[in-house]
């Protein structure tokens, strides 16, 4: 497995990557792997000749009062298990690299980056399709690999893969989870041992929503008023938001009439934590 920091290196030996054939797999992060990343990992390994990882904690995608600093860098442990998940390449730039001096440059996607996650993380979705679009750019691969837990920005991407004409195809994989049902994800890790009994409420709350859907509510205003009666019941809890929408462009659905994505944000004590489910 060979660890490049340059752009322009690893870009290079990409495209004669490309020139003679090879497939190429990206899967972007920002460290911490857990299996959801792993899960990605493994379907770019079964799909593509050469994976390529990249593990860049985005400073573009934090809000000032967010947890930059607090995010957790274990890139030891990282590239480990993508040495065993047999990842060809780990793309390792800096920030500096990332966005040197001058740099003014950035990716908003009208529309769908200010609502949900994005009304409460302004300036979030700006920095996360910027991030992409650049790496995209380096990495130039044929198939570029996301995860359903973050449906939103799922969306996004792909809205921009089309709308700027990105050569690449999008995969989205289905969300981990661990056995209790709280999804996979790099900020568990705050989570306090109570913390972690309370944030199963968002995987009871989508399984209600799913349960009244499947057996015939189709009033989006009840559906989530009886979500949020469940969430309330518990201490130290918060709802940031709860929406049925669709899940291709995200408008909110009065009513059910076919697929939908019910997705929320909720606070476990300070940490937010978000989830999704298509049903
Ligand atoms: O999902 C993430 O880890 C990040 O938002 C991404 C896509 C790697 C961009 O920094």
């Amino acid at each position: 497995m060979k660890i490049i920091r340059d752009p322009g290196r690893l870009n290079r030996l990409l495209k004669a990557l490309s020139r003679s054939g090879k497939s190429i797999g990206f899967v972007p992060t920002m460290g911490a792997l857990h299996p959801g990343h792993l899960s990605l990992i493994k379907q770019a390994r079964r799909d593509n000749d050469t994976v390529v990882v990249s593990i860049f904690i985005n400073p573009a995608q934090f809000g000032p009062k967010e947890d930059l600093n607090k995010y957790p860098r274990p890139l030891k442990n990282d590239l480990a298990l993508c040495r065993k998940a047999r990842v060809d390449l780990v793309f390792l730039p800096d920030s500096e690299i990332m966005y040197p001096e001058g740099f003014c440059t950035f990716v908003h996607v009208e529309k769908l980056a200010n609502i949900l996650c994005g009304a409460t993380r302004p300036g979030h979705f700006r920095g996360v399709a910027t991030v992409v679009a650049k790496l995209l750019n380096i990495v130039v691969p044929s198939v570029l690999y996301l995860g359903q837990k973050d449906a939103q920005q799922a969306v996004i991407i792909r809205r921009m893969v089309s709308d700027l004409n990105f050569p690449v195809k999008v995969k989205v994989m289905p969300t981990v989870r661990e056995k209790s049902g709280l999804a996979m994800s790099s900020r568990n890790a705050y989570l306090s041992e109570q913390e972690r009994g309370n944030a199963l409420v968002l995987f009871r709350a989508l399984n209600l929503a799913k349960v009244l859907i499947r057996g015939g509510a189709k009033d989006t205003v009840r559906i989530i008023s009886r979500v949020k009666q469940l969430i309330n019941k518990h201490k130290n809890v918060k709802i940031d938001y709860i929406a049925v929408m669709d899940s291709m462009n995200l408008k909110p659905l009065k009513r059910v009439t076919g697929n939908c994505l019910v997705a929320l944000a909720v606070y476990i004590g300070k940490t937010r934590l978000i989830d999704n489910i298509l049903i």
